[in-house]
């Protein structure tokens, strides 16, 4: 029985026998190949989705979150704090739940999806929204878990990007090779920087022959890492990655180039055509944020090598975010309630 990354890959990660493991048996999410996106984009290669919406909270942070909260778990702490664009909440409130500890989580009001936000609360996390953006929430974090003796869990702890490169593992197990290309959201630049690790552990270990081009895509309205500089409003329909300075900044711009790859940005218009494209053509709904690794992948096809591997990560669900997939969808037919009216509808 599966039951969880930890488990599985637990000789390639910071874990010993004395922790007790907390875990949702996360991990083990869905490579999908994707031909219709393939077509969509003129491209002749073979083109993958990693679906990590279908982590036990809907997003890839549960991957991060077993090992911080086992790690604080095992400290003795007895509260988790993070900042959120609304999937780290989510996480961070489900697995300090199943540790029977705390989960304090500082939000940007009016900024998360609905989903997101019905997670952290039922999961009994304290929730405060802050009338500021999720940058200035990650400096509030900081300085109260310098202060007080919480555990942090954004992805400045080292156990989450540790628990993170599992799904880079995951990828190489499936195909049985390396892919040519992974293709990724940047928001705080984490999870790039977690597949670069992963990549590179299992290519030193003989576990894989190559590390694959790394390309990040971040919102054009939020893209401090390719313009090389803060944004200090950042803006975008993806309020996942609706950041401006990323924690990971460094180890991001050391992910693209020692892998080779490059960071680029998508307007929220390529983002949701690509959001749709996926849905409606391959049947898998994910969030916006998600869907920047397609927009990204319709946009720069072009200058991918010919008959390739390209492998798109999807971070989170599409039902995290109801509000944009209605917004984005075509309308419902209101009838009366008799057949006639349906039939009308229907032929
Ligand atoms: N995609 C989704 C769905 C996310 O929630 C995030 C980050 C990213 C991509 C970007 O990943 O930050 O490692 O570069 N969400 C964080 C949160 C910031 O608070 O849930 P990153």
């Amino acid at each position: 029985m599966y039951q969880g990354l930890i488990k599985r890959y637990r000789h390639l990660l910071p874990v010993d026998d004395s922790m007790e493991i907390i875990t949702l048996n996360e991990g083990n999410t869905p490579l999908i190949e994707v031909p219709a996106v393939a077509e969509a984009a003129g491209f002749s290669g073979k083109v993958f989705v990693k679906y990590e919406g279908l982590n036990p909270t809907g997003s890839f942070k549960d991957r991060g979150m077993t090992m911080a909260v086992t790690k604080a778990k095992h400290d003795g702490m007895k509260v988790v704090m993070c900042a959120s664009t609304g999937n780290t909440s989510a996480s961070a409130a489900a697995y300090a739940a199943k540790a029977k500890m705390s989960a304090v989580v500082l939000i940007p009001d009016g900024n998360i999806a609905l989903g997101k936000l019905a997670q952290a609360m039922i999961y009994g996390a304290k929730v405060i929204a802050v009338q500021g953006n999720f940058d200035d929430c990650l400096r509030y974090v900081k300085e109260l878990c310098a202060k007080y003796p919480i555990a942090l869990v954004n992805s400045i702890n080292p156990y989450r990007l540790e628990g993170q490169k599992t799904a880079a593992f995951e990828i190489v197990d499936d195909l049985g090779y390396a892919p040519d290309y992974l293709l990724i959201p940047v928001g705080n630049a984490g999870n790039i920087s977690a597949y670069f690790m992963g990549f590179t552990q299992y290519k030193e270990t003989g576990m894989s022959q190559k590390i694959p081009k790394l390309w990040g895509f971040q919102a054009s309205g939020a893209a401090p890492i390719v313009e090389n500089r803060i944004f200090e409003k950042p803006e975008t329909v993806a309020t996942a990655i609706r950041i401006g300075n990323p924690a990971s900044w460094e180890k991001a711009v050391k992910a693209r180039d020692n892998s080779l790859g490059r960071i680029e940005k998508v307007t929220d218009q390529e983002i949701l055509f690509a959001y749709r494209l996926l849905a409606t053509t391959s049947g898998i709904f994910c969030e916006p944020a998600s869907a920047a690794s397609v927009a990204g992948f319709i946009k720069y096809a072009k200058d991918l090598e010919k008959d390739s591997t390209v492998v798109m990560v999807l971070t989170g669900h599409g039902l995290k975010d109801p509000d944009n997939a209605i917004n984005q969808a075509p309308e419902i037919f209101h009838v009366k309630n008799n057949l006639k009216a349906i039939e009308e509808v229907v032929i």
